[in-house]
């Protein structure tokens, strides 16, 4: 069970830059963070629009004169108090990231940025040393990676029940964009934006989640893949709206990766699937308290998020929140997340290295291995679906 007895140490003073009125994925940063008393919202560079920014921060309680009309002001007003923040999280659209990030870091923060976590490859590696250099944590919102049943694939795979890997097939296809829908939807407007969205749309806004998913239950690196797209609204070229991936690991399994948002009908369609030598498990992030974990030869069983069969490491049983049964969500991935973050920036704060060395969470390495694929599949997918080396 989540252990509601855990040491409370001071919360972490923490803003947010973006995530403002109307934005997606604001709320569930400010509602995850905040739910295990790890952070306390103190400050915030919410919008590109200084008025609202502060009209929108004052109405969640905020100080007028802590709502900041851009990112420097607030890194630079902060850092002048004694009470200043100690942490970011930057929920911005995508070409923002690198310079708030690498700004934040420099500024002494540890930062929670959003996928993908830059342009390129160059510049993921460039923020792990900043951060590096400066004793911060990193983190990333890989945020369907904090559920428990996850973690439970993650074990089990790595210790044989399935045996060895042979087939990874990973997609992440939703149809909420089959029609132009950006026409009347700044979110989605900018997403279809090279200048904004980056080199890639779908791979980068969706595919990236299950790519890490698969990396982070199989441990397996990639070694060659080759990569189509489409844009099947015409108006989004040189951006895709749907790509297929297919990938050699290197163990010698393949995979597949379908990012797609013309889906048309399907809602997430989030699927994880493993393939062994003897068995399969596979996980739906629209049914995530469950995880289907198939033998050869046997009736397949669905294993149940909160029950005393799960192994029981670390993730996927003291994480729960509630038993078995009720249902558990998005936003509790997420806060299981917030809560690791949390926790290794308070062990960074402390110099407790080993703490930070012992707690898993989706940090640089995942940040900088979503931007490599999405250079790859770039590489790939403009020179006529051509196999390319994963690793220059
Ligand atoms: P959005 O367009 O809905 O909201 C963006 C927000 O950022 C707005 O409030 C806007 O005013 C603000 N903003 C833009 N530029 C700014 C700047 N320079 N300074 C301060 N605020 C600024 O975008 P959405 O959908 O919320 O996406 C934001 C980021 O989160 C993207 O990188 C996206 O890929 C990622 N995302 C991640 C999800 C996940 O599951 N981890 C889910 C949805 C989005």
């Amino acid at each position: 069970m989540f252990n509601e007895e855990m040491r409370s140490e001071q919360p972490i003073r923490w803003a947010m830059v973006g995530g403002g009125r109307g934005s997606q994925i604001g709320y569930a940063h400010r509602s995850s963070a905040t739910r295990d008393g790890h952070f306390t919202l103190v400050a915030g560079a919410f919008d590109i629009d200084a008025e609202r920014c502060r009209d929108f921060g004052t109405n969640l309680g905020l100080n007028p004169e802590r709502c900041y009309a851009d990112y420097q002001t607030m890194f630079a007003e902060e850092a002048k108090r004694e009470d200043g923040i100690q942490a970011v999280s930057i929920a911005t659209p995508n070409s923002t990231h690198y310079a708030i990030s690498k700004a934040a870091l420099e500024s002494g923060l540890h930062v929670v940025c959003e996928k993908p976590v830059t342009f390129t490859v160059a510049e993921a590696e460039d923020l792990k040393r900043i951060a590096q250099e400066h004793g911060r944590i990193f983190g990333v919102m890989y945020g369907y990676t904090g559920f428990q049943m996850v973690h439970q694939a993650r074990e089990m795979i790595q210790r044989g029940d399935i045996g060895k890997v042979r087939v990874i097939s990973m997609q992440f296809a939703h149809g909420f964009h089959s029609e132009e829908v950006e026409k009347d939807n700044p979110g989605a407007k900018w997403r279809m934006n090279p200048e904004v969205s980056g080199p890639t749309y779908v791979l980068g806004d969706i595919g990236t989640h299950a790519f890490y998913m698969a990396q982070l239950m199989t441990g397996l690196d990639v070694e060659r893949l080759c990569c189509t797209r489409q844009s099947f609204i015409a108006s989004r070229a040189p951006l895709e709206d749907n790509a297929h991936v297919m990938m050699q690991f290197s163990n010698g399994a393949v995979g597949t990766l379908w990012a797609s948002g013309v889906n048309a009908g399907s809602m997430h369609q989030q699927k994880i699937r493993i393939v062994g030598e003897k068995a399969s498990i596979e996980w739906w992030d629209e049914r995530p308290n469950q995880l289907s974990f198939e033998v050869q030869g046997e009736p397949a069983r669905v294993l149940e998020r909160g029950m005393g069969y799960l192994h029981n490491d670390d993730s996927a049983v003291s994480s729960d929140r509630i038993g078995g049964g009720h249902a558990e969500g998005f936003f509790e991935s997420w806060a299981n997340l917030y809560s690791r973050f949390g926790t290794v920036m308070k062990a960074a704060n402390r110099d407790d290295q080993a703490t930070v060395a012992a707690t898993w969470f989706p940090g640089i390495d995942a940040g900088i291995e979503g931007v490599r694929l999405l250079e790859r599949c770039v590489e790939s997918a403009d020179n006529d679906a051509q196999w390319v080396k994963y690793y220059e």
